[in-house]
Parts: structure tokens; C-alpha cells; sequence
């Protein structure tokens, strides 16, 4: 490695904002998604252990379900835990208000995305610290899709070539997020979407497979089989 590349790692100089205070209603069961068991441990403790095993992460924000914050903060010493709000936008800006200034990158990353390997979060950070304002990690679409009307029959076929699927973590110089947060009008899914609306540019990073977001009990399933095929 030179001595021009080795601050690209382990510099712990990043940040992790984690939206972790959805119901799960599409997953169903009688806690909130982020404390669901896989495995003997909750997704979110899950989730904490990629982020800390990724050598730039030096804080890791956690926004809980208000009325879990105790059983959060008792799981996650390590980390600090906010009150997540009403919607994903309103727990990330809630998260990314306790954020030392400090910190100049922040990574915004789904409890939901509890297996995310570190590689890619690493991956991430590293192409903000290169000078990638925005960055989001993508796979490409697997299945043909089509645009329906609301009665259920085919519009058109979308050219698949040009369509990415969006995973976290998502990163971002501070300074931007802080920016699209705070004049955001409208309501986004993920917090790209508040700088493409600012018209600023959004880079790319391949995604993983592994980091899928756990939204059903399917999801659940795959994601017990790739823990039984890492140990
Ligand atoms: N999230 C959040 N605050 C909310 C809603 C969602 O922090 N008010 C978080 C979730 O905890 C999750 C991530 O945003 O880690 C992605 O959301 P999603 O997968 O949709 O989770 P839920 O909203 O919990 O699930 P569902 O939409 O099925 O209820
Ligand atoms: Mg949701």
C-alpha cells in the first residue's frame, strides 16, 4: 500500500446514522423489526457488529422506536440512541443531530440491512473520502419490469440496462447531508434522493448481495442461511 492511499482506511473518522424505528408491519410479529431475533441476537445487534467491524467507523448513531429506548441503549453500549420520528426521513434527521461537527463523513445505513458486510461499508466511505459527495451502493435489476396500470394490465417494459436497485449504506460528505435534510419539502426512501432532488450528483458504488434489506419473512429465511454459511 502507499503512503498516498493508507489514509483512504482505518482512519474511524466516519459516522453511521441507523434508522432502526420501523414497525415492520411486512415482516409482522409483535416487536419492531430492528429488535426482531435472528439467530440469538436482535437484527440490530446484528447490524452494530458489521458497522463496528468496519475499520473507519468511529460513531454509530442509533434511531429506536420511542418505546424501546431503554431496551436499545441496554443491547447498544457502544453506540448513542435517539428517538426515531414518524417516518425513515425524520429518524435519520433525528440521528444526524447528535452527530459531533467533528465528523465530515456520515453513512446512513438501515437496521433493516442487518448482514451488510463491512467490505461495503467500507467501500462506501471510501469513495466520499475520494471525493464522492453522495454515494450509494447499487446492484443491477434481475427481473424485467414493467410499468402497470392501476386496473393490473401492462403499460410498457422498462429498459432494465438503465435500473439500479438501492441498497445502504449510503454515504455523504456531512455538510450536503445536513443541507438536503434541512430543506427537504417532500417525502424520499432513501436520503440520495433528497440530494438528487437538490440537483447535485449521486455516485455509485457496486452493492452486495448480503446487505438485502430484511422486510418479510422470506427475507428472514435468506438471511438465516447466509449466517449458517458464514460459520
Ligand atoms: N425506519 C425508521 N423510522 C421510521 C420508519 C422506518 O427508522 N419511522 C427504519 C426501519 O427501522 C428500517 C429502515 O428505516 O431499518 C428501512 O425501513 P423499512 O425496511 O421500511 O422498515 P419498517 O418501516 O420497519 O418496515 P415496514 O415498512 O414493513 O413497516
Ligand atoms: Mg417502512
Amino acid at each position: 500500500m502507499t503512503a498516498t492511499s493508507k489514509p483512504l482506511l482505518e482512519r474511524r473518522d466516519v459516522a453511521v446514522l441507523v434508522p432502526a424505528a420501523g414497525q415492520g408491519l411486512r415482516l409482522g410479529g409483535d416487536v419492531p423489526k430492528a429488535l426482531r431475533d435472528l439467530h440469538g441476537q436482535s437484527l440490530l445487534v446484528h447490524c452494530l457488529r458489521a458497522l463496528a467491524a468496519a475499520p473507519s467507523v468511529g460513531l454509530i448513531v442509533v434511531a429506536a422506536p420511542a418505546a424501546h429506548l431503554g431496551a436499545v441503549r441496554a443491547q447498544l453500549p457502544e453506540a448513542t440512541v435517539v428517538e426515531g420520528g414518524s417516518t425513515r426521513q425524520e429518524s435519520v434527521s433525528n440521528a444526524l443531530a447528535a452527530v459531533p461537527a467533528s465528523f465530515e463523513i456520515v453513512l446512513v445505513h438501515d437496521a433493516a440491512r442487518a448482514l451488510t458486510p463491512p467490505s461495503l461499508i467500507e467501500a462506501v466511505a471510501a469513495a466520499v473520502r475520494t471525493g464522492h459527495d453522495a454515494v450509494i451502493p447499487v446492484l443491477p435489476v434481475v427481473d424485467t419490469i414493467k410499468q402497470l396500470s392501476p386496473d393490473g394490465h401492462v403499460l410498457t417494459t422498462v429498459d432494465r440496462s438503465q435500473l439500479g436497485a438501492v441498497q445502504t449504506p449510503q454515504g455523504f460528505r456531512r455538510d450536503l447531508l445536513t443541507k438536503a435534510h434541512a430543506t427537504a419539502t417532500d417525502a424520499h426512501t432513501d436520503d440520495a434522493g433528497l440530494v438528487e432532488r437538490m440537483g447535485l450528483p449521486v455516485f455509485t458504488v457496486p452493492g452486495h448481495p448480503e446487505a438485502l434489506k430484511i422486510t418479510t419473512p422470506f427475507d428472514l429465511l435468506i438471511a438465516e442461511s447466509i449466517l449458517r454459511s458464514r460459520n
